[in-house]
């Protein structure tokens, strides 16, 4: 039997190897601190909670593909408020079932190789989805480093200038996993003119927009001419949401349409009791603000500890990732090898593509507590 070779090729699943790691460590005997994937274990607001609960109706219908207006009209506030920018409700909003099911749908939506748009163009090190899922779609992939000398930006004008009219999609992720870089808008504003100038989409995934420490980060939102972007946009990490699944897409309002039939015919959409839990997260920042205090002081540990140890942070601007050199000569799978040893899970920057090698990432996940167990473990390993 003949499989689609996106799913039996040799790519896997980033953390695969990392799962193996952690079951070393527990055969061991330890209880292992995972800071290897982005999945927060702060609880989820209780308002956000009691939302929740109180929607479970006596019977749930079939929800709809486009979500219920009440949600589409808090997502159109929440990037009003948030990012000083009108969205319409009706025409360029779509919740989804955490912004990955929107990202992966996206090239099932806005490829067309008949006419010659086969070409998806990400970032690496990156967050894998987007490649993978445009492989499945049949897409050729052109992966743009992303690069420290550079700020961890893009330099699109590597991409030889006659692919451009090939390019159907161009993934941006800022802030970034994993560099934990963030974007000014200028490149925002560049990016959407040229997408407009040769007829591609500019894909935005936002997902870190909430997670900073600084100046609050900026969005594709922003740019004047929106015709070619779409934001992706997620309850996930902002509210401690991953469990939800709840997310959503504002785009040109031809490319909602589209995304809606698409949702029609592959049976996704977002239960209703999930949006009404998510259309009381999107009401207050004061959950997303005590949250960030908790990653700051997480951060915070890190930060000293690093710089006491010598281990240099090459990215920590906003998300709660540390992105890290590795220090000495150890590739970034064997470091991350020796710490699990001892307990402490990390990422090796080559699980993200092959320009993260020399890197490693730290997810600030963990509670405060664990954080604190974990620096005592690494003050000594390292
Ligand atoms: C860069 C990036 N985008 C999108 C997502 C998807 O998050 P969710 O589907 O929970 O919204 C993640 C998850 O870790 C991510 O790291």
């Amino acid at each position: 039997m003949r499989l689609n070779p996106a799913l039996t090729g040799p790519l896997q699943y980033p953390f695969a190897a990392l799962d193996e790691a952690r079951s070393r460590a527990v055969a061991a005997g330890l209880v292992p601190i995972d800071f290897s994937i982005g999945d927060p274990h702060e609880a989820t607001d209780p308002a956000i909670r009691r939302a929740l609960q109180e929607s479970v109706e006596e019977r749930s219908r079939y929800p709809r593909s486009e979500g219920l207006p009440e949600l589409r009209e808090a997502i159109a506030a929440w990037c009003g408020r948030r990012f000083g920018v009108g969205v319409d409700p009706a025409t360029e909003v779509m919740p989804a079932l955490g912004s990955k099911e929107a990202i992966f749908s996206l090239h099932f939506i806005a490829l067309d190789p008949t006419a010659g748009r086969d070409v998806v163009v990400v970032t690496e090190p990156g967050y894998p989805i987007p490649e993978r899922a445009a492989r499945l779609a049949g897409a050729r992939v052109l992966r743009l480093p992303l690069r420290e000398a550079n700020g961890f930006l893009p330099e699109p004008e590597e991409i030889p200038s006659a692919t451009w009219d090939r390019v159907a999609v161009f993934w941006v992720n800022y802030p970034n996993n994993p560099t934990a870089a963030a974007a000014p808008l200028d490149l925002y504003r560049r990016l959407a003119e040229h997408a407009a100038r040769h007829g591609y989409l500019l894909a935005s995934d936002e997902a870190y927009s909430e997670i900073y420490f600084g100046e609050p980060p900026a969005s594709a939102l922003q740019v004047p001419d929106r015709s070619h972007v779409a934001v992706f946009n997620s309850q996930s990490k902002r509210s401690s949401m991953t469990g939800y699944r709840s997310g959503f897409v504002v785009g040109p309002p031809p490319l909602m349409r589209a995304y809606r039939l698409w949702r029609q015919l592959s049976g996704v959409a977002v239960p209703e009791f999930i949006q009404r839990a998510t259309i009381r997260a999107l009401a207050g920042e004061d959950h997303v603000e005590r949250m960030r205090e908790v990653y700051r002081a997480k951060r915070r540990l890190f930060l000293d500890l690093f710089a006491r140890r010598g281990v240099r942070v090459a990215g920590c601007e906003a998300t709660f990732y540390l992105w890290c050199e590795v220090p000495g000569e150890e590739s970034s799978e064997a470091f991350a090898t020796r710490l699990a040893e001892h307990g402490v899970i990390v990422a090796p920057g080559a699980m993200f593509g092959s320009a993260g090698e020399g890197y490693f990432r730290l997810a600030l996940v963990p509670t405060l507590e664990e954080c604190r167990r974990a620096v005592d473990i690494l003050e000594e390993v390292l």
